[in-house]
């Protein structure tokens, strides 16, 4: 009896995988078909002379799946403006358009407590608040997890900003009441880290991770002539659980900086200078705490070279993420982990481990979940798909019938560079690649001393590695048939590609 409740949760990913993949391609397929970026799609896909007519049929497939993708992605957010509207308080003419069938029997259901139907993914145009913007630079932090949902309260008191300066920039000198994991996901910076007697430089390529306690000051400088800089900085607070503010010390009116809120005698007797000086320094008027500096300037800032070698002077990263020899490889994808225990830094001190994950164009991932961490993943580059699978959101569909186990709905995502998702502990989740371009995802990795990633395809499957007997228990179904379906030779990283049964049957029809 026991084994069969625990076996449940295979048992519903086994029917879901076997369905997922020819729901999503016979659907969509009939229902917009006219749409002009997947006529060219499947245009591109028959043009090309190099393909055989096996991978001509791949192609195709894979244009029906993004498309698929995407028209998901496109409901979603037209739900989240129908909500937004509904909250802000609708204008009459708006309700007229949501009265399609689906959406009526959605509105039945938020009846009872409303939960976020994507409580886990991100959008780069929802989901931040922009904490700082000039015309050179801005700061965008994403909003509180348990604002999103109350399923992340595990992770509650992390914060996610994102940083983005022009060329050329500098970016006020300023300390954060909470630890920074900072990592350069693009661009070259110059990081001057304020000492009791010096400062140091640290020079930062993409990859690079570096962290900074709690109440260093520090300024940054993108230190290149065109490429934008995108630093990713997760805080931790260390006082006001999942609050944390910045702090300026040099500044006028903005940035304003903290010593001219003091008072003037405080001012005077502590600087030693009229007040009338005072006064001049801090009702400066400039152009906020991100703005644009001369070659000059920016030369003047970065660590200086000495005669003998270019890249003394400066100090390094802690590691770089990007150019480390991955954890694993193959043709498919590539992941690479920087861990607790490699860091002596706030990685150790918060348990929180670094990864990259690189999947090759037309790949995917296994699918598999982490036994303790929280994975809180940044889209860089490229773009493909997400599913995760939750237990919290019950579907439709599936609370018609009764049953004596949970059921599972599937919350689906269409990545692209600045989105963000979040997979719990436990929860299997599957990510894969567009046709064109490789997937990168930077992951910071919550709680994880002790993490195991369990995974249900490819080598070592926690399906394949059950005995026999608990296998036919579990599926109800001969061990040889669950052996076969299970058994695969490559691990994590796979090709996205439909068996050649399912190929041969698309091609007839
Ligand atoms: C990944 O590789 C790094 C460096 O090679 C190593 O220190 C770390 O322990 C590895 N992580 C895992 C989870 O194997
Ligand atoms: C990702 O993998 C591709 C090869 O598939 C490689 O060319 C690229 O440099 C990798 N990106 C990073 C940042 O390592």
């Amino acid at each position: 009896m026991a084994m069969k409740i625990n076996l449940s949760l295979p048992i519903s990913l086994f029917f879901l995988l076997a369905f997922f993949s020819t729901l999503a391609f016979a659907k969509k397929e009939t229902e917009v078909a006219a749409d002009p970026e997947l006529i060219t799609c499947k245009h591109q896909c028959l043009q090309q002379l190099q393909y055989t007519e096996a991978e001509k049929q791949m192609c195709l497939q894979s244009c029906d799946m993004y498309h698929g993708l995407k028209h998901e992605h496109e409901k979603q957010v037209e739900e989240k403006i129908r909500k937004k509207i509904k909250d802000e308080g609708a204008p009459q003419e708006h309700d007229e358009e949501e009265e399609s069938g689906e959406k009526e029997e959605e509105k039945a259901e938020e009846g009872g407590e409303e939960e976020e139907e994507y409580p886990y993914i991100f959008e780069e145009d929802w989901d931040f608040d922009t904490k700082v913007e000039t015309d050179d630079g801005r700061i965008r932090v994403l909003k509180k997890f348990t604002e999103k949902s109350k399923l992340l309260k595990g992770i509650e008191n992390i914060r996610l900003a994102i940083l983005e300066a022009r060329a050329h920039t500098f970016v006020a000198p300023r300390h954060f009441d909470s630890d920074v994991v900072l990592f350069n996901i693009k661009g070259r910076a110059v990081l001057g880290w304020v000492k009791e007697t010096e400062t140091e430089k640290f020079v930062l390529e993409s990859g690079d991770m570096l962290s900074i306690p709690a109440g260093t000051p520090v300024y940054i400088v993108n230190r290149d002539e065109n490429e934008k800089l995108y630093l990713a900085m997760l805080h931790i607070p260390v006082s006001t659980p999942g609050k944390f503010e910045e702090f300026f010390g040099p500044g006028g009116r903005d940035p304003e900086s903290v010593l001219s809120a003091f008072g003037w005698n405080v001012l005077q007797a502590a600087l030693q200078s009229p007040k009338r000086e005072l006064e001049k320094l801090f009702d400066q008027k400039d152009g906020g705490s991100i703005f644009q500096i001369s070659r000059e300037q920016v030369q003047e800032l970065a660590p200086k070279k000495t005669y003998w070698w270019p890249f003394s002077g400066h100090s390094k990263a802690e590691f770089n993420l990007f150019t480390m020899f991955p954890n694993f490889s193959n043709r498919y994808g590539t992941l690479t982990e920087a861990g607790p225990s490699d860091s002596r830094s706030l990685l150790q001190k918060h348990n929180i481990m670094l990864s990259f994950t690189n999947i090759t164009k037309e790949s995917m991932s296994t699918i598999l979940y982490n036994s303790h961490a929280t994975k809180i993943a940044v889209v860089i580059s490229g773009k493909g798909g997400l599913q995760i699978v939750c237990p919290h959101i019950t579907s439709r569909s599936n609370e018609k019938h009764e049953k004596s186990s949970p059921s599972y709905h599937r919350i689906s995502a269409e990545l692209k560079p600045g989105m963000l998702f979040v997979v719990p502990p436990g929860h299997p989740f599957v990510t894969f690649s567009s046709r064109k371009e490789n997937l990168q995802i930077l992951s910071f990795e919550i709680n994880a001393k002790d993490n195991k990633k369990f995974t249900f395809a490819g080598k070592d499957n926690i399906v394949s590695s059950m005995d026999d007997l608990a296998k036919e228990l579990g599926f109800n179904h001969p061990s040889e048939i669950v052996n076969r379906i299970f058994d695969r030779k490559e691990s994590l990283f796979f090709p996205f590609k439909l068996p050649h049964e399912v190929r041969d049957r698309r091609g007839d029809a």
